[in-house]
């Protein structure tokens, strides 16, 4: 029971210590004549002063936030939402240089943080707004990167007749000019491109009788590469298929930088066989399957990012019942030779005559013999002549008569035989 009561106790005397602790704690006042200065087009150089009556001893630094509207009261909300649509930024001394692009306007703030400043907690922000341009000039800019140009397009719905296209170029330190310059495009030429860590561009022009800068900021041309079309072939080699990948371009980079996506069915299964490292892909072959297959060339992300078209669809074998050859033996063969042997026994019998020609019917040739033979043996005291066999003369075919060999045989002997 008192174990609770001492719990209580501590507790109570811990919290009126804290509330003791803070009572002497109060905000830092906020800094002051915040100035801005486009020292490029890109480049904000901010400039502050220290807050007013700020203790000797009290060490501060400050926190610059640079958010991409005009309108500071969306920061707050956007930050709770945690849109990665500011920057920030923390500094000692009182200037700030920030490269950022003015397209959507600006909300800059500026706070106070205590480094070593007793019981003093953040300031209020200050804050300054920066409208955007007057008018956008460009929209739907996008670009894309291969062996040091970059080829840039955007649309345009507004008159401006001396449209210019700028890049920061960070090792010339300065904005040089897009000159192939066709409408809505124009193709930059940089060896330098591909170590850019990010694009700043500049769009300007006179607008209303006014000069207008827009500036935009970009990811790096490697981040942007557009790789030409391959092409496919599909070979097979006995029990496997290969896919041969060609493309011309793949030589700018390192070669593991450039990735293989098969895109492929068989047998109406699809199939995908991403980020395959060679431009050969061996597979087993199903001689019973039809396959359809594409492939397309994706930008590591080790090196960049991007990729090319797909290649067109090549195709290779045929779709087939597995189970035909079981079908075919169970139902078609007999079905065949049944026909056969219909076929054949109408042939027979409407050609009978020709293919079975007529023979004496052997029972008139048996008969005859044994007659005569009984004949003989009873005759066989009385006379010599009555042993021979005589057959029966007897037409077979129109011309074709058995010719007996009668030369022994007495002509009497029929006359003998019809006695007996
Ligand atoms: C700072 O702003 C105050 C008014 O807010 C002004 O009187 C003063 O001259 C400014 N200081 C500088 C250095 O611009
Ligand atoms: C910013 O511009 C001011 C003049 O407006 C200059 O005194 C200051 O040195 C610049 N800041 C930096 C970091 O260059
Ligand atoms: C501010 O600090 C940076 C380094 O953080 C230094 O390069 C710059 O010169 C300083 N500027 C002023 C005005 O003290
Ligand atoms: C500013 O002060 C905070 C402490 O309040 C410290 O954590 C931070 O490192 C400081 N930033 C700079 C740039 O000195
Ligand atoms: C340009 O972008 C807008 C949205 O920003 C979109 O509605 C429009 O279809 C795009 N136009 C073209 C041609 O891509
Ligand atoms: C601004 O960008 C340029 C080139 O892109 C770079 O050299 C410079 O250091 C950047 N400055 C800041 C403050 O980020
Ligand atoms: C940029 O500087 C390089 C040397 O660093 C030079 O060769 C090149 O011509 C310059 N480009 C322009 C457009 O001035
Ligand atoms: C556009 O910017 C360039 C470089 O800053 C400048 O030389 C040119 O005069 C500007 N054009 C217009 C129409 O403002
Ligand atoms: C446009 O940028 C140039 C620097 O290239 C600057 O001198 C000029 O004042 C800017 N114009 C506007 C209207 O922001
Ligand atoms: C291409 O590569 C990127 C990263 O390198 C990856 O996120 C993406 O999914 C790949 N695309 C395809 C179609 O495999």
């Amino acid at each position: 029971m008192f174990r609770v009561w001492d719990i209580s106790l501590v507790i109570c005397f811990s919290l009126s210590l804290m509330f003791v602790g803070v009572e002497g704690a109060s905000e830092l006042p906020p800094p002051r004549n915040l100035t801005f200065k486009w020292e490029t087009p890109f480049t904000l150089n901010l400039t502050w002063e220290k807050p007013k009556d700020l203790e000797p001893d009290c060490k501060v630094n400050y926190t610059v936030n640079a958010h991409h509207s005009q309108d500071c009261s969306e920061r707050a909300k956007q930050d709770m939402s945690g849109a990665k649509n500011t920057e920030t930024r923390r500094v000692q001394n009182m200037t700030c240089k920030l490269n950022i692009s003015n397209e959507n306007g600006l909300c800059i703030s500026v706070t106070v943080n205590p480094e070593n400043c007793g019981n003093k907690y953040q300031s209020p922000p200050l804050d300054i707004s920066i409208p955007p341009p007057p008018v956008r000039l460009v929209k739907n800019r996008s670009c894309e990167y291969s062996h040091n140009r970059l080829k840039c397009t955007w649309h345009s719905d507004v008159d401006v007749k001396d449209l210019g296209f700028y890049y920061w170029s960070p090792q010339n330190e300065t904005v040089i000019k897009c000159n192939e310059m066709k409408i809505g495009e124009c193709v930059i030429h940089d060896t330098f491109l591909k170590h850019m860590t990010n694009m700043l561009y500049l769009f300007n022009g006179t607008y209303k009788g006014k000069p207008v800068n827009n500036t935009f900021m970009d990811e790096r041309p490697v981040d942007l590469v557009k790789l030409n079309k391959p092409q496919l072939t599909i070979q097979r080699f006995g029990q496997s298929l290969h896919f041969q990948t060609t493309v011309s371009d793949l030589d700018e980079f390192a070669p593991q930088c450039y990735r293989y996506n098969y895109i492929y069915s068989m047998c109406d299964k699809s199939v995908q066989e991403k980020d395959m490292a060679n431009s050969k892909h061996v597979m087993d072959y199903d001689s019973n399957c039809k396959y359809r297959a594409r492939v397309q060339i994706n930008f590591s992300y080790k090196c960049g990012a991007g990729k090319s078209d797909l290649s067109d669809e090549v195709e290779y074998g045929e779709n087939r019942d597995p189970n035909l050859p079981a079908l075919l033996a169970v139902i078609i063969i007999p079905l065949i030779v049944s026909c056969c042997l219909i076929v054949s026994l109408v042939l027979l019998r409407r050609h009978k005559d020709i293919i079975f020609p007529k023979i004496p019917e052997p029972t008139l040739i048996f008969k005859d013999m044994l007659i005569n033979n009984i004949r003989t043996a009873e005759d066989l005291r009385s006379t010599a002549d009555g042993r021979l066999y005589i057959p029966i003369e007897e037409i077979v075919e129109s011309k074709i008569s058995l010719e007996p060999e009668t030369p022994l045989i007495p002509t009497t002997t029929n006359t003998t035989h019809k006695q007996v």
